[in-house]
């Protein structure tokens, strides 16, 4: 996918969009070549490249270094930045440095995650020339508000205000939204009555695509794998071992071998 465009012509012609996420050049480049559709620079990599324990600590400096990574390993994709937490809450200037940040690092497109009052904002910066794709259900930035990662839109009148928000964010000008962890029938409802496609994450089966943390699907990291995130390969057991064959081959003096020397 080369444009925004790309994303309302799978929505018309029913084609799923797939998303994954992807925080560094060298993983960049091995997505280039996947046949993958585009490329979310996540504020995940709070947490899944710098350790923290949610995505708050994530600023917009570090968020451009990653986009500027995954730009020069991933030229051919469509590569969308996260606005970090509350970049988007100190006025319209710091959203807008924020965003040309991000832009001017490479990205084709920023993801905001909204809240209702957040239209506003993405409107002007979807005026200003930059595609918005909005986040909704479960918004990790509001972690402490929500009381922990957990299901959003189960009873009927949360269920309602998530749809009312999606609508509000499609009229704001949004191209798109992230729909994270809400009941499928919810994710079918809100895909069904939207005219922007609805990329799904832990939402079911029904949205216009699916999006995923690469390490999840890698199955890089044995203490957290969410129900939902599927691991398509045991990377972390595949490093592990490889680690550690070539720790057996040093301590037994079994590398380099001389093919692997220079005379
Ligand atoms: O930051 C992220 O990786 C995300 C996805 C989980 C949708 O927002």
């Amino acid at each position: 996918m080369k444009s925004v465009l790309d994303f309302a012509k799978k929505k018309t012609s029913h084609e799923k969009i797939s998303m994954v996420t992807c925080y560094d050049y060298w993983s960049a480049k091995i997505l280039n070549t996947s046949s993958i559709d585009c490329i979310l620079v996540g504020d995940s990599a709070a947490m899944v490249m710098h350790g923290h324990d949610s995505t708050i600590p994530m600023d917009v400096r570090t968020m451009a270094q990653h986009v500027a990574a995954v730009k020069k390993g991933a030229p051919d994709k469509f590569i969308i930045g996260d606005m970090p937490f509350l970049t988007h809450r100190k006025g319209v200037k710091y959203a807008m440095d924020s965003v040309e940040k991000l832009m001017a690092a490479g990205a084709h497109a920023v993801k905001i995650e909204a809240q209702p009052g957040h239209e506003k904002i993405i409107k002007h910066i979807v005026d200003s020339g930059v595609p918005v794709m909005g986040h909704v259900g479960l918004t990790p930035q509001f972690v402490n508000q929500l009381g922990g990662y957990k299901v959003q839109g189960k009873d009927t009148s949360s269920a309602l205000r998530l749809l009312a928000l999606s609508k509000k964010l499609e009229e704001a000008g949004c191209f798109s939204l992230v729909a994270e962890c809400i009941p499928e029938s919810l994710a079918k409802k809100i895909t069904a009555q939207m005219y922007i496609p609805i990329i799904g994450i832990g939402s079911g089966t029904h949205t216009d695509g699916q999006v995923l943390v690469l390490h999840d699907l890698l199955g890089c990291q044995k203490d957290f794998q969410p129900k939902f995130a599927r691991a398509f390969v045991d990377l972390h057991d595949i490093i592990l071992n490889a680690v550690n064959d070539y720790h057996k081959s040093v301590v037994q003096e079994n590398f380099p071998s001389q093919q692997e020397v220079y005379q």
